[in-house]
């Protein structure tokens, strides 16, 4: 089978990095339409212009294994993006029923959608949300060490500068709080925040480069790391969100009780019997004082053939739209 020749898959992908990696596959004509693959649990989620202009419309649930088993037929290179949980084993059983369906149907390269925690690629991290990525990323190794025929690669996605309510016990943009209470004295090093869409961008060019010529790729059996192109400390960060917010946000280090017990955690749900979410959640905040988020990254750049944007423009962005 001729990888030309053959389909490009995202699952799911009606989220917001797997919308970003199809919009950006078709708008900047990575790929042809008829040759691009789009798989969701609600398909109609995936707008009709795309499907009129011939992009395929295919149905799965990452719960439903069965739904699974013809979603990628006829695919070549699939992109998978992590079930959206921190739940580790049942985020990890739903990553390898994927994966292990992409293979019987034939798919002979999954690009991974992992997380930048773990600091420079390393194999492991203290923070709970990481563990699920990291049996993903192991799993994906171990068949490629058996398998020749089958090849990977991982991207460990940069976090999103849009996501700084999970780091700031759920300060947002319109909050009337003007205290964040962490388990974290702001000291030391932060986070190499990146911008969702640039992320989903320079993931579909990866794949275009996949797609162009497997055997020149470079990131075959590899994981490179995504993220954005400079660290900001806390004091920084609550600096850029104090601009947009308008409020001059202190930092108060606190114990993990403290945080977990503060109003603003109290919807802090997941499902899946994860019991206290807020105190595994606190994890995230070791692996941050520990530097596993603060390594920059070049790439995310290179890909994007620009500057990513910085940091303190998305965020600003973010309180106008308000
Ligand atoms: N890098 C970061 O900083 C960061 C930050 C936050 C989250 N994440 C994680 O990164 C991944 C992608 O994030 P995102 O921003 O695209 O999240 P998102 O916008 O919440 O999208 C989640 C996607 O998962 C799909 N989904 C949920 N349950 C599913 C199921 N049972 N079967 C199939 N699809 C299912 C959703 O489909 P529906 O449209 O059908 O609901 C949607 O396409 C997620 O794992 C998310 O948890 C990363």
């Amino acid at each position: 089978m001729s990888v030309a020749n053959s389909k490009l898959a995202v699952f799911p992908a009606s989220g917001a990095l797997g919308s970003s990696i199809y919009t950006h596959l078709l708008d900047l004509e990575l790929v042809i339409p008829s040759n691009l693959v789009l798989v969701a649990r609600y398909p109609d989620k995936i707008p009709a212009k795309y499907r009129d202009a011939g992009v395929l419309v295919r149905k799965a649930d990452y719960d439903e294994g069965e739904s699974l088993e013809h979603a990628f037929a006829h695919v070549s290179c699939l992109h998978i993006i992590s079930y959206p949980t921190f739940a580790h084993k049942h985020r990890t059983d739903a990553h390898k029923t994927a994966i292990d369906a992409a293979r019987r149907s034939g798919v002979r390269h999954i690009f991974y959608s992992s997380l930048a925690f773990g600091g420079n690629c390393q194999l492991q991290s203290l923070a709970h949300v990481m563990q699920a990525h990291l049996d993903t990323e192991e799993y994906l190794a171990s068949i490629a060490a058996k398998d020749s025929s089958f090849s990977y690669t991982v991207i460990r996605q940069g976090i999103y500068s849009e996501s700084f309510p999970i780091y700031t016990a759920f300060f947002t943009l319109t909050s009337e709080q003007d205290e964040i209470q962490i388990p974290h004295d702001g000291s030391g090093s932060g986070v190499a925040w990146a911008k969702r869409d640039e992320l989903g961008e320079a993931t579909a060019q990866m794949m275009r480069l996949y797609t162009k010529s497997p055997k020149d790729f470079r990131y075959i059996n590899k994981t490179v790391l995504l993220s954005g192109p400079k660290v900001w400390s806390y004091p920084e960060t609550l600096s850029v969100l104090s601009n947009a917010s308008g409020k001059q946000l202190r930092l108060r280090s606190v114990s993990v009780d403290e945080y977990v017990n503060q109003p603003s955690m109290q919807n802090f749900a997941q499902p899946y019997g994860l019991g206290d979410t807020g105190r595994i959640w606190a994890t995230a905040f070791e692996a941050i004082k520990a530097g596993e988020t603060a390594v920059p990254s070049t790439l995310l750049g290179e890909l994007l053939g620009r500057e990513p944007e910085d940091y303190e423009k998305t965020i600003a962005a973010l309180a106008s739209a308000k």
